[in-house]
């Protein structure tokens, strides 16, 4: 994009308290994974080689969210929220080390994309000391104002403080400002606190360099990717904008989706061309489904590898650790979790297996369980290739089938079963003939007696 350095200072010390939760804002998730995570890739993904997080106090999540990001990621502590300029000012040290470019970002805007990064950057490579990416609000309110005359940008006037004329104008503050790195100090320390919310603004640096006769321009970036998240009702508007992205990046990469809208995805669910996914199905973290496969209707996966050309649910659960195999059937009412379904492997019907192996092209029998947990640990349960498990047998684990055996429905398997031998564990049938008849004749005559 250029070959300036540059450093991203991530705003992220606002507690929400409209989001009235013991999480702190920038730790919701969008896409399963915190608002916060999403601005530092996207930070890093527009080439920013170095991130500065300004976060609260006791804010350990987030201490731990921001390290974990990307190896240059460092985190500030703003003890006060003072406002914009203020906590920009708690990355001083970062600040302090030669940079190219500096650009501001809020943690609170999930949505931003490398491209809107992108156009800030580029404007500063052109040679802008400043410069704001802007949008069109079909409603301003609360927005800052950009306030733009002759085509430079003067000032931006925060919505408290506007006048009525200024208070009409719709071209907004993101809230992304880029600075040219050497100037931005000076520029903080001139802010002062003399407005309506008696903030130390971020916005305010615009007039003063403005007066300073430096060149400050404002960009327009889509609305859609600077929204802010203040309550749970914007956190949701946020979501169904991030679902709407994956389902159109799913599909114009070849996946199927019959009913996009009822298809839920985490940011990380890696579906590959010529999967079809069937309505109402949802992607925790951590999946990705091979091509071919077909995700039958009603089914939930996380934390799941599913190989080529296999075929899941309708209502199947596949939780952390399932591993299907090629061409494998995970049927309907089956859970499968850290367990591993070898290729041509079929588990049709109302099946738990946990812990466990399934042999290639073995065949488990409906409403069969592996009892891998004694109430304190967890047990392992291997079933060999070919093996062929009859409808409601119990596998007490730890216990092994071996290839090829058979074991007879109903049955409860509490040792191991040797390679293509029968295992049969269950009650004997017994017949006793006309044995029902007289049964009902004594009920029968015994009824007529009491009520006669
Ligand atoms: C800010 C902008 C406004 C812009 C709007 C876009 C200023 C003065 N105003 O207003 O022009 O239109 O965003 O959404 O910058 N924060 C801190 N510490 C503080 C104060 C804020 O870390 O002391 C963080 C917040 O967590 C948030 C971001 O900075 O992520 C913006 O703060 P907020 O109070 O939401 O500013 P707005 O009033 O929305
Ligand atoms: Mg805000």
């Amino acid at each position: 994009m250029t070959d300036r350095s540059c450093l991203a200072v991530i705003l992220a010390a606002g507690l929400g308290t409209r989001m009235k939760s013991a999480l702190p804002k920038v730790m919701h998730p969008i896409g399963g994974r915190p608002m916060l995570a999403h601005v530092l890739e996207t930070a890093a993904r527009a080439g920013c080689d170095r991130i500065a997080a300004v976060i609260g106090p006791d804010m350990t999540a987030v201490e731990t969210l921001v390290a974990g990001a990307t190896s240059s990621a460092e985190c500030f502590i703003q003890c006060e929220r003072k406002g914009t300029a203020h906590a920009v000012l708690a990355a001083r040290p970062a600040l302090k080390r030669p940079v190219d470019d500096v650009i501001v970002l809020y943690g609170d805007t999930p949505l931003i994309t490398p491209e809107a990064i992108g156009l800030v950057r580029r404007a500063l490579g052109d040679g802008a000391d400043v410069a704001v990416l802007g949008f069109e609000a079909t409603d301003p309110t609360g927005y800052g104002r950009l306030l733009v005359e002759g085509g430079r940008l003067v000032a931006i006037r925060e919505d408290k403080d506007a006048s009525e004329a200024e208070r009409s104008v719709t071209f907004c503050n993101s809230g992304i400002i880029g600075f040219r790195g050497a100037l931005l100090p000076e520029l903080l320390d001139a802010i002062g606190s003399n407005n309506a919310k008696g903030e130390f603004y971020l916005t305010d640096a615009v007039e003063i360099a403005s007066r300073r006769g430096l060149t400050v321009v404002a960009q327009t970036g889509p609305a859609e990717d600077v929204l802010g998240v203040n309550n749970r009702v914007q956190l949701s508007e946020c979501e169904a904008i991030f679902q709407d992205r994956m389902r159109r990046s799913a599909m114009l990469s070849g996946v199927t989706l019959i009913a996009p809208e009822t298809v839920f995805f985490s940011h990380d669910t890696k579906l590959e061309a010529d999967v079809v996914v069937e309505p109402n199905v949802v992607f925790g973290p951590g999946v990705t489904v091979s091509a071919g496969t077909v995700v039958h209707a009603f089914s939930h996966l996380e934390g799941a590898f599913v190989d080529e050309g296999a075929n899941v649910g309708p209502y199947a659960r596949l939780r952390p650790g399932a591993e299907l195999g090629k061409g494998s059937k995970v049927g309907n009412f089956v859970e499968i979790k850290k367990a591993t379904v070898e290729a041509g492997a079929k588990v049709n019907h109302l099946s738990y297996i946990g812990d466990a192996r399934v042999g290639a092209k073995a065949n488990i029998g409906a409403g069969t369980i592996t009892c891998n947990y004694d109430g304190y640990n967890k047990f392992f349960t291997d079933i060999g290739a070919g093996a062929f498990i009859g409808s409601n047998t119990a596998l007490v684990a730890p216990v092994a089938v071996g290839d090829g055996a058979l074991v007879a429905a109903g049955s409860v398997i509490v040792r191991d079963v040797p390679a293509d031998a029968l295992a049969v564990a269950r009650g004997q049938q017994v017949v006793k003939e006309g044995r029902a008849a007289t049964i009902r004749a004594i009920k029968e005559k015994a009824k007529t007696s009491r009520e006669g």
